[in-house]
This record gives C-alpha cells, structure tokens and sequence, in this order.
C-alpha cells in the first residue's frame, strides 16, 4: 500500500488532490502537508495533517519516517504573477525546495510527482501545437523554477533512479479552492464574476489564447501518470497535458450562453498580457496519450455547466 505525502495540499491543487488520492488510497495513507494557510475541516478532518514546508529539509525528513512515505506529490510553488512581484522566493520554494524534496526522495526511496507548467515555455516556443521536446526559454522566474524542477527531476531519475514524473499543467479551473496570483486565474475568476455580479473586467486582452484544463481532469492527469507503467514511459519530467484552448471572447460566450445578460469588459495588466502572450496558445500533448493514455473528459461547454452550477449554489448559500 502506498504512503503518500502531499506538500502545498491547502492550495488550488493540493486541496482538492488531497482528497482524491484519500478517496483512493486509504485517508490514513495520504498526509496533508500544509505551511501556513488554515486547511479546511475536511481536509484536517479526514486523514493525516503535518505542518511541512518543502524548504525545510528536517521537518520533510521527520514526517516521511514517522509516516513511511513512498510517494510524494510537491505542489508547493508561487503562481506566475506573484513570482513576478517576489523572484528570490519563488526560486526558494520552486527550486530548492525542489532539490530538497529529490533528496530526501533518493535517501529514502520515494517517488516524487513534479507539476509544471505551460510557464515552462516562452517566446522562443513555437505556441502553436507546442511540441513535447522543443525550446525552453521561460522570460519568467516562475518558468525558470519549472524548467530547473523538470531537469533536476530528470537528473534524479536518470543518475540515480528516482521514480519522478510530472506534467506540465495548463491553466487549471477549479471551485473549491481559488488559485492565488496566477496569469490564467481569470479563467475562473469570470465564473465567480459572473454569479455575483453579472458582469466581468477581464485582465488579458482578446486573441489571447491559452491552454487550460478542468480540475477532474488535472486530479487524473497526476494519479494516473503515478500509476502508469514505467516501461511503457519515454519521457519522465514533464509531459504535454491539455483539454482545451480558448481566448477571453470564447469563454465569454461559453458563460453567456447560460447566463444570457452577462457582459465583460477589458481593463489589461501589462505584466500579465506580457506573460501570457510568451506562453503556449495550445500544446501538442500526444506523447502522455501515447505514453500513459492521457485523455481528458471535460470540454468548455461541459465545463462552464459545472463551474456555474457549483458556484451558484455556493453563492445561495452565501458561502461567496
Ligand atoms: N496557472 C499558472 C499561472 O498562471 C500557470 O501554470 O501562473
């Protein structure tokens, strides 16, 4: 039986992939790591807590004893935009942190999931049908920590047999818990907007496309690249993952079409457009449907439905 600790478990994708990997593997068998945001009550509530930050080697150390971790999933990182604004600690958290988790994986013989990111890339990137293996210039701190954390995962696989994988992840939507200080957050934002207040400003300008991806399937893009067959496995860190690609007008419509008042107006953040327009307007993810059978299940029709569904109850419980 596997042993799982996730560290970042309270943020955007650690707290719903917590819960899933409990759903799968036993609540005893997945710690939450957290650093300083309060988990919610379920997730303190249905499993093990620790208080576990990825640049503190010791506190890692201690919990992947007392526990007998076998895998760790190392979400811990600062979005894009908030990187931006703080460069030395997004490099702390995203590549030493990093480091860290890899050695202590190597000492006591975890696996380890890396998530990175379509900020892998950058303008030298061919954006369109952005290959699996091609350059990677990032002009972003956040995208040098991603491209240090896939070679370093790399390194540790190949020099010392570290299990590791990852994925590089679109713009992840999601309703539980909101994503803080990326460049694609406004992909969820506009759902909020749009039941609170019928209306939205929207920060990256039109014609900006961008690859983006529904929470159910990033939850299975992690667990099932964990569980795939090793043989079978040509590259390791990281792989092309999407499920769609739109522009601020498609999904505009996407919501429109449901709540037909709704209206949106643009007020552009420079650094935001700035990045977003280095980044992939849509990657080629064949070599993970080919590798592990990647294979997404929601659309943007599919999942406009459910994020207005979700959020709307939400707000008539006045949860938002
Ligand atoms: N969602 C991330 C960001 O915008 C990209 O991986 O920073």
């Amino acid at each position: 039986m596997k042993n799982i600790l996730v560290i970042g478990s309270v943020g955007q994708i650690g707290s719903e992939l917590t819960m899933e990997l409990r759903n799968r593997y036993g609540n005893d068998h997945v710690v939450a790591g957290y650093r300083k945001t309060k988990p919610s009550q379920e997730l303190a509530e249905s499993g093990p807590l620790e208080i576990v930050d990825a640049t503190d080697v010791d506190r890692i150390v201690e919990v992947v004893k007392k526990y007998k971790i076998d895998a760790i999933y190392n979400l811990a990182a600062l979005l894009s935009g908030v990187a931006e604004k703080r460069p030395q600690a997004a490099w702390n958290v995203g590549v030493n942190g990093v480091y860290n988790v890899l050695e202590i994986a190597r000492e006591f013989n975890c696996a380890v999931f890396f998530p990175s990111s379509i900020g892998a890339f950058g303008s030298s990137t061919p954006l369109d049908n952005t290959p699996q293996d091609t350059i990677q210039r990032p002009g972003t701190m956040y995208g040098v920590t991603k491209v240090a954390g896939e070679l370093l995962s790399d390194y540790y696989y190949k020099r010392f047999g570290v299990d590791t994988r990852g994925v590089r992840y679109p713009g992840i939507i999601s309703n539980l818990t909101l994503p803080g200080g990326g460049t694609t957050d406004y992909a969820v934002e506009i759902y909020y907007d749009a039941i609170k207040n019928g209306k939205f400003t929207c920060p990256l300008p039109k014609g900006t496309f961008l690859d983006m991806m529904y929470m159910p399937d990033a939850l299975d893009a992690a667990i099932d690249l964990m569980e795939a067959d090793p043989d079978k496995l040509k590259h390791r860190n990281c792989f092309n993952v999407t499920a769609m690609s739109f522009d601020p007008e498609i999904i505009f419509n996407s919501v429109k079409k449901y709540l037909p008042d709704f209206t949106m107006d643009y007020d552009v953040d420079a650094v935001k457009q700035g990045i977003a327009e280095s980044w992939p307007n849509k990657m080629d993810d064949s070599a993970a449907r080919e590798e592990w059978g990647w294979n997404p299940k929601w659309d943007l029709d599919a999942m406009t439905r459910d994020m207005l569904k979700v959020i709307k109850e939400k707000h008539a419980k006045g949860l938002i």
